[in-house]
């Protein structure tokens, strides 16, 4: 039930300090991560010279933030592919291939085809679910269980984050059986204080962003820059807003904007850019300012998502959204919150039903 909530989509942002950590929750021993659905398949992780994680929609968005951090833990080549392509072409996939599937409600057919087909072809499969005992689960070899709850909501909001964190794990359980993390007490330090995090971008950023989408009520276009793993949370502020705000809306990588892109901005254009620490990357963090001044001297009105601190961000911030800070592969779930409360709240600016989107369903068991 929403509780005191205007919308089951609101409550399950609100929850998602809680679906995180009852996702990280049994999966640490000690300053390790070890996920104990995964016991005996070490031989697995060892072998395996490829992952693919197949998804569609938010899932396949989680799972590029996944490629990341599997390829950086693990050193595995990951590849992301859209469920729907993946199972309709013939890649090169065997038993050296472990296909990992993504999926809230472990239903969705487009998802469900590509992980049989994985299967008829040899490679190992794992899913990553929300639904307990759901069909995907059933026909994969393994399953990583995401804790997030039910939700309820058409947009996803806290399976993603969740997922997320699920990828994470896996990414350093892999890592630890495979010798290329030795300590991972760092990682499993930000592990444990995410919670704590997403619950303080909940509480000092609502208002301010709740604010920002009233002024934007009738913007008609919304575009949103990251780099890195801040790439998949650009295309995911775009999915959500379209989704339920009905605003056309559209992701980027940053550095793709000089190839094509830049045209789009014209003066008043509002932009989301999410910039990464300078901490992890000074090289990376300046690139993303001068993305930033690019598209504002072109007269782009310009929101930042940035760390706490982060001051080359201001002279060309026309709004600053903070987060705390965070290790590279963990801002991801703190850069999201922000886009999803602009997305619900310019839906409810505009009148919109927040939680039954035209033309959506939550779960899509056609293909
Ligand atoms: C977006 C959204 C969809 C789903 C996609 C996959 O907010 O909810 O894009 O993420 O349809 O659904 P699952 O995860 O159930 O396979």
């Amino acid at each position: 039930e929403k509780g005191g909530w205007s919308s089951f989509m609101a409550k399950e942002v609100a929850e998602q300090p809680e679906a995180v950590a009852n996702t990280i929750r049994g999966r640490i021993q000690g300053d390790q991560v070890v996920i104990p659905e995964l016991d005996g398949m070490d031989e697995l992780f060892l072998g395996i010279n490829r992952i693919i994680i197949t998804a569609c929609g938010t899932a396949a968005y989680s799972a590029l933030v996944g490629k990341y951090a599997i390829e950086q833990w693990a050193r595995i080549p990951v590849d992301v592919e859209l469920a729907h392509e993946f199972r309709y072409r013939d890649p090169v996939i065997g038993d050296d291939t472990l296909v990992v599937s993504i999926s809230q409600s472990g239903e969705t057919m487009d998802t469900l085809m590509a992980v049989k087909y994985a299967s008829e072809r040899g490679a190992r499969t794992l899913s990553i679910c929300n639904t307990q005992g759901a069909t995907i689960p059933r026909e994969s070899d393994a399953v990583v269980y995401t804790h997030a709850g039910p939700e309820v909501a058409v947009a996803s909001t806290k399976a993603f984050s969740a997922q997320i964190t699920a990828l994470l794990l896996l990414g350093l359980h892999m890592g630890r059986v495979r010798g290329t993390v030795q300590d991972a007490s760092v990682d499993v330090a930000e592990l444990g204080a995410l919670p704590e995090k997403i619950a303080k971008v909940l509480e000092s950023e609502q208002e301010h962003v709740t604010q920002l989408a009233g002024w934007m009520a009738d913007t008609r276009s919304v575009l949103f820059l990251g780099r890195h793993v801040g790439f998949p949370i650009a295309l995911e502020g775009a999915l959500k807003l379209k989704e339920i705000s009905y605003i056309h809306a559209e992701g980027f990588a940053a550095g793709e904007l000089k190839h094509g892109p830049i045209a789009l901005i014209e003066p008043g254009q509002p932009v989301f850019v999410l910039v990464p620490s300078p901490r992890h990357s000074a090289l990376v963090h300046s690139k993303v300012v001068s993305n930033i001044q690019e598209i504002r001297a072109r007269g782009a009105r310009v929101i930042v998502v940035a760390e706490e601190g982060d001051a080359a961000v201001l002279p060309f911030a026309d709004e600053v959204i903070r987060i705390p800070l965070a290790g590279a592969m963990f801002e991801p779930l703190l850069a999201v919150v922000p886009l999803q409360i602009f997305a619900m709240a310019l839906a409810t600016a505009k009148g919109l039903d927040v939680d039954q989107p035209r033309n959506l369903a939550k779960s899509v068991t056609v293909e």
